[in-house]
């Protein structure tokens, strides 16, 4: 089958690995891809929000399957124009990625369906928003949030009313442009943090979608969760101390009225919902929706999925899913980032990487750039070492076993991906409590 992966990073890497290694052959082609995704495939000159520059690629040379990775094509429109020419797509329509690109839209959704989630409030002008910061009585920090899409620097925990002011401030003198001129004003939420990710095919006639094994991702660049908020350090999954039971909570509590509400009110779905969830003292309460993988939990989820990646994106790109699980590998699975000096704030590009043949891990690649004398780095995260075992001590063992095999000045890397999840399941601990 032919089929046109959109996007350049770690994620479509090794989403572009999985493809490949069915059973049936795929000729592939990325959109814009990367030097590391032109040794699996073709690679288009198209930017990921080229939408009509891909339609038509896609109307002249009709894929089979068009896989959508970002956020910022779906939102601007690529599945729909590309389900307009009578391809097949992994990805959702416009109006159901609002679900990501408005966060005020996002939360008359939850409240709607009965989702639980933080109490906010939205704003589109500075003098109210101020009013109801110095006003404020749902604790500390108050959470802003840019509506729109920021590249993932839309969201601030202000320690203070100064620090909320002022971020209110600088959004809505356009700090991310449009999509922060209305602003979402949310209480903490306190708990232990995950991955839901969720295949879901809701159209006017049916409603199916099938859980991926929940994950958790590390934000800050340091060790201990200090410092400064990334893309994503690392993620393992599944989480050794959530229960089946706790599963089930998550199902019944955010998955059934998500997908129940996407069918009230007509927003059709063919694609991934991945939910940040807060467990907290009353149980999971949503953060967000994200409309596309997590990155790099995508890493993850590919090495657990026991399935031929192609057929089972294809069910739901055609709306044919009717199963309410995927087949999954026994163990955990764990992806950890190598990143460039100087991220997040920049990234240190262009340095030559030693990279050797690393044993028993899956080298995959986010940010670099192959030249004649080999490849350097081009992004802030730069190579993920995935890997797979019996349990998360040994996954964690074997990426340790394997990091000495990669380096380049200014690499920089979490030691503890997992650690503190693997000692809170060894004292026994649940996942309404908190990380010691
Ligand atoms: P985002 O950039 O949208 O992925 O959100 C960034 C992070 O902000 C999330 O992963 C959470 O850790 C945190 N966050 C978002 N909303 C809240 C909230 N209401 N309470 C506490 N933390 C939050
Ligand atoms: N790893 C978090 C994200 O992809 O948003």
């Amino acid at each position: 089958m032919k089929i046109l992966l959109i996007g350049s990073g770690g994620r479509e890497h090794a989403m572009a690995m999985k493809l490949k290694s069915g059973p049936d052959p795929v000729e592939l082609y990325a959109a814009p891809g990367s030097d590391a995704l032109a040794g699996l495939g073709t690679c288009l000159p198209f930017a990921v929000e080229d939408v009509s520059g891909i339609a038509a690629w896609c109307a002249l040379n009709r894929p089979g399957l068009v896989v959508v990775g970002p956020e910022v094509p779906l939102v601007a429109g690529l599945a729909d124009a590309v389900r307009g020419e009578g391809v097949p797509v992994f990805g959702h329509d416009a109006a159901t990625a609002r679900l990501e690109g408005s966060k005020a839209f996002a939360k008359d959704f939850m409240v709607r369906h009965g989702i639980p989630c933080a109490a906010s409030m939205t704003f589109t002008a500075l003098e109210p928003a101020e009013a109801a910061i110095r006003a404020w009585s749902l604790g500390l920090p108050i959470v802003l949030k840019a509506d729109g899409l920021a590249a993932g620097k839309g969201v601030v925990l202000a320690g203070s009313r100064e620090e909320a002011l002022a971020t209110v401030r600088a959004f809505m003198a356009g700090q991310f442009g449009e999509a922060s001129r209305k602003v979402v004003l949310e209480a903490p939420l306190v708990g232990m943090e995950l991955s839901l990710h969720v295949l879901v095919d809701v159209d006017a006639d049916h409603a199916a979608y099938a859980v991926l094994p929940p994950c958790q991702d590390h934000k800050r660049i340091f060790d201990g969760d200090q410092g400064p908020n990334t893309g994503g350090m690392g993620a393992f999954g599944p989480i050794p101390f959530l229960s089946p039971a706790d599963l089930e909570r998550l199902r019944r509590d955010l998955v059934e009225p998500t997908v129940a509400g996407l069918r009230k009110d007509g927003l059709r779905a063919r694609g991934v919902l991945f939910l940040g969830v807060m467990w907290t003292a009353r149980g999971p309460e949503l953060l967000e929706y994200n409309v596309r993988f997590g990155d790099p939990e995508t890493q993850v989820l590919m090495e657990l999925l026991d399935e031929d990646l192609a057929s089972l994106l294809l069910e739901v790109a055609e709306g044919r899913l009717r199963r309410d699980s995927v087949k999954l590998r026994p163990g955990c699975a764990i992806a950890v980032v190598l990143a460039a000096g100087g991220y997040p704030e920049g990234a240190e590009k262009d340095v030559p990487i030693a990279l050797g043949a690393p044993e028993g891990v899956k080298v995959v690649h986010a940010g670099t750039r192959k030249t004649q004398e080999g490849w350097v780095t081009s992004g802030g995260r730069v190579l993920n070492l995935v890997t797979t075992a019996a349990d998360l001590e040994a996954a964690r063992a074997k990426v340790e076993g394997a990091v000495a095999d990669v380096h380049w000045p200014g690499m920089q890397r979490r030691r503890d991906i997992g650690l503190r999840a693997l000692n809170h399941a060894a004292a026994g601990r649940t996942v309404a409590d908190p990380f010691l």
